[in-house]
């Protein structure tokens, strides 16, 4: 069935104005004033409300075997608690581990969506080993149309890959004009900090920072810049969490490194003394990077007001508190992680533009269009116009709400952000044209959601 969304004030990266909308097979066809409704055709007045492009969650995990368990969501869960927030669009990071091959994970991963997402989605390859086989893998996973990887230089001897598998990542991805995406902190360190304090008898979840202090994580950045440098591929840096780092990375940017920045919603809203509360409390904000010291944050907001910070994801990973309770006896075995994929959006908006830190079009923009030009999304994604996909978020200034476990839509028995106030909310959510949420509840299609195939761009 068509669709008319009437009165709206339409909000893109650069322009607002009140318009229209007509939708037809998906597709945004019409913007403009006063449009007709012909027969068949659902009208829903927006009056009083703005209308975002759905917005793209860049760094999420939905499968995710890590740390001896299973993050809780499936793709049935996660991407209904996504769109609740207002995200119609998710890149999931395919991670299979160096044991596994890399092919037969990414078949996996994706057998894990098909069919169960209800919002589309995509991949970031993860390339967590490069052995002879890697190579011709890697071509046919970006001729399947994912054409971002992945690489972690922490989580050594599991998802982690050494210099030399770097620079052969890099190389290639520079030669097939693949963005690469690093989690940046160097595992050695961060292994023998860990022996150290576990050692010295410090085994609660208030050493798991001190374990990846921002000096680690700056070096990480700090290296991954210098081999992008190197090779000439585009990198993009995932979840950074201080300052250290962000100079790190903005200093690399400065001498013409093709490099960007994301960082996630827990360390805007949360520092490390959530991750020093007592017990299994603290254990909940265990993320890697991790949680920062508070000054880190006003670095961040200001950099992602100006634009060096492009994109805000969630590293959306749950584990519930049996999970995080694997780590009582060492922070080590905490499993990593902080749910946020239904909050991304209305914190963002709520302690970003309404707290005045960031204005309409960097909201926009680094929560949805620059994601969308960085994978490869855009113009199908990531904004409002003519010929893009009807993701449209309708959304409700006036709403007042708390977040809190009790309501959420995320398989997980905590919210990181709980008790946090939201001040806006969507009230109708459409994923290509069809109405998947209204007012916080779930009304659509399960299994809608498609795999979004993208050509690499970054040549
Ligand atoms: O703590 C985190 N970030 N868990 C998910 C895995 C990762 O490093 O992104
Ligand atoms: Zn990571
Ligand atoms: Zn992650």
């Amino acid at each position: 069935m068509a669709l008319l969304i009437r009165n709206g004030e339409v909000v893109t990266v650069g322009a607002r104005l009140q318009a229209d909308l007509y939708v037809e097979n998906e597709t945004i066809t019409r913007i403009g004033k006063d449009l007709d409704a012909p027969p068949n055709t659902e009208v829903i007045d927006a009056t009083g409300k703005l209308v975002f492009p759905g917005f793209i969650d860049p760094h999420v995990h939905i499968y995710l075997p890590f740390m001896a368990t299973f993050a809780k969501d499936t793709h049935e869960t996660g991407s209904i608690a996504a769109l609740i927030g207002g995200t119609t669009t998710y890149i999931e990071m395919c991670c299979p581990n160096r044991n596994d091959d890399a092919l037969e994970g990414y078949q996996l991963w994706k057998s894990k969506a098909e069919g169960k997402s209800a919002c589309d989605y995509a991949f970031h390859m993860s390339v967590t080993k490069f052995v002879k086989e890697t190579e011709a893998q890697l071509r046919q996973i970006v001729a399947d149309g994912t054409a971002s990887f992945k690489i972690f230089l922490a989580y050594k001897n599991f998802f982690g890959v050494d210099d030399g598998e770097m620079y052969q990542t890099l190389e290639l991805a520079k030669r097939l004009g693949v963005i690469v995406t690093a989690h940046c902190e160097n595992a050695e360190l961060v292994a023998r900090l860990q022996q150290k304090l576990v050692a010295e008898g410090k085994t609660g979840p208030e050493w798991h920072e001190p374990s990846r202090p921002e000096s680690v994580e700056a070096e990480g950045t700090g290296r991954f810049a210098t081999f992008l440098e190197n090779t000439a591929a585009t990198g993009y840096v995932v979840h950074l969490s201080c300052e250290k780092a962000l100079h790190a990375a903005l200093g690399a940017k400065a001498r013409g490194v093709k490099i960007h920045v994301e960082s996630v919603l827990p360390h805007f809203l949360l520092d490390k003394s959530y991750a020093e509360r007592p017990g299994v409390e603290g254990m909940k904000h265990v993320m890697s990077p991790p949680l920062r010291a508070k000054h880190n944050q006003a670095a961040l907001w200001n950099a992602l007001a100006g634009g060096p910070i492009d994109t805000v994801g969630t590293d959306h990973c749950p584990f519930d508190t049996e999970q995080k309770l694997m780590g009582k006896d060492s922070f080590v075995n905490i499993p990593n992680g902080i749910p946020g994929i239904e909050d991304r959006v209305n914190l963002l908006y709520t302690h970003g533009v309404k707290r005045g830190r960031l204005d309409m079009d960097r909201f926009v923009d680094a929560a949805s269009t620059r994601a969308a030009r960085l994978f490869g999304l855009y113009p199908r994604k990531g904004t409002i116009a003519e010929g893009s996909d009807a993701d449209l978020v309708i959304y409700d200034t006036n709403y007042r709400g708390l977040v809190s476990a009790t309501s959420h839509h995320v398989n997980n028995d905590y919210s990181g952000f709980e008790g946090m106030p939201i001040e806006g909310r969507p009230s109708v959510v459409t994923v290509r044209g069809k109405v998947q949420v209204r007012d916080g509840k779930f009304v659509g299609e399960r299994g809608r959601g498609r795999m979004l195939k993208r050509e690499p761009s970054h040549f």
